[in-house]
C-alpha cells in the first residue's frame, strides 16, 4: 500500500475483532512510530504494550469514567444530530468494549525536566503515533488515537509503574477492525489553506 492510500483511508477503527495479533505486527508498529523525527531527536518517548486482561479492564474502567463523565451528558443531544450520530455510537461502543480490544498501546513522553525548546510537549511524540497509526493501517490493522482515559492519568501511571517525569499522551486500541476503513469526512484543503496572509484563499 502507497503511503497516500494508507493516509487517505486512515479512520479512526472503534469496533475490532478478538482475533490476536501477531507480536511481529505490534513490533512493526511499533517501530514505524519509533523511526517518527522528535525535537533534537531526542526521542523522548517508551511505548507500553497492554495485553494482560486484568490490567486492560482498568485502563477501561478508567476510559469508561471519562467518557460518561465528559460525553454522557450530551448523549441525547449527540444521537439527535444525524451529523454527530454516528460518531457518537462509534464511540459509545468504543467506551464500552475498550478491555476487549487485543492490543492497548499507551505512548509515554517524558515531560520532565523538559529539554530546553519552543516545541510544546505534544509535538515531540505526536509524529511516532500517527507513525504508528499509518503502519497498522498499511498492514489492514485498525487504530484510533484516544486521550479519554486521561481523566484517570495518575491511576493510569500508577497501575502501569509509569515513573515521575513520565506522561501518557495516548491510548492507541489496535486489532483487526469489524468495520470498513475509509473513505474520510474532511473540510476540503483549499478551505483551510490560506497563501502569503491569512483568510486569502485560492482556488485549486
Ligand atoms: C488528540 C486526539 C484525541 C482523540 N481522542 C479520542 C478519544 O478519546 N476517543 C475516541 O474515540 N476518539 C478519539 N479521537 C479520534 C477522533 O475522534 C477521530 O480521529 C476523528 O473523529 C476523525 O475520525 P475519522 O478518521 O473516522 O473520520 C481523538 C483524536 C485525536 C487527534
Amino acid at each position: 500500500m502507497n503511503v497516500f492510500e494508507a493516509i487517505y483511508t486512515l479512520r479512526a477503527i472503534r469496533r475490532f475483532r478478538p482475533d490476536p495479533v501477531p507480536p511481529e505486527l505490534i513490533w512493526r508498529v511499533l517501530e514505524a512510530a519509533t523511526m517518527a523525527p522528535s525535537g533534537g531527536n531526542r526521542q523522548l518517548w517508551r511505548f507500553i504494550v497492554v495485553q494482560d486482561r486484568p490490567l486492560k479492564e482498568q485502563i477501561a474502567q478508567f476510559y469508561r469514567e471519562g467518557w460518561d463523565r465528559l460525553y454522557g451528558p450530551i448523549r441525547e443531544q449527540a444521537l439527535a444530530d444525524p451529523n454527530m450520530a454516528p460518531i457518537y455510537r462509534s464511540a459509545e461502543h468504543l467506551a464500552h468494549h475498550l478491555a476487549e480490544v487485543p492490543v492497548l498501546i499507551l505512548a509515554c513522553l517524558q515531560t520532565s525536566p523538559w529539554p530546553v525548546s519552543t516545541s510544546p510537549p505534544g509535538s515531540y511524540i505526536y509524529p511516532a503515533v500517527q507513525n504508528l497509526l499509518l503502519a497498522a493501517r498499511a498492514l489492514g490493522l485498525g487504530t484510533v488515537l484516544t486521550t479519554l482515559y486521561r481523566v484517570h492519568e495518575e491511576e493510569v501511571r500508577q497501575l502501569l509503574g509509569i515513573p515521575e517525569g513520565w506522561e501518557t499522551m495516548a491510548l492507541i486500541p489496535l486489532g483487526w477492525p469489524a468495520q470498513p476503513f475509509g473513505p474520510l469526512r474532511r473540510i476540503p484543503v483549499e478551505e483551510v489553506t490560506y497563501w502569503d496572509r491569512w483568510g486569502q484563499k485560492r482556488k485549486r
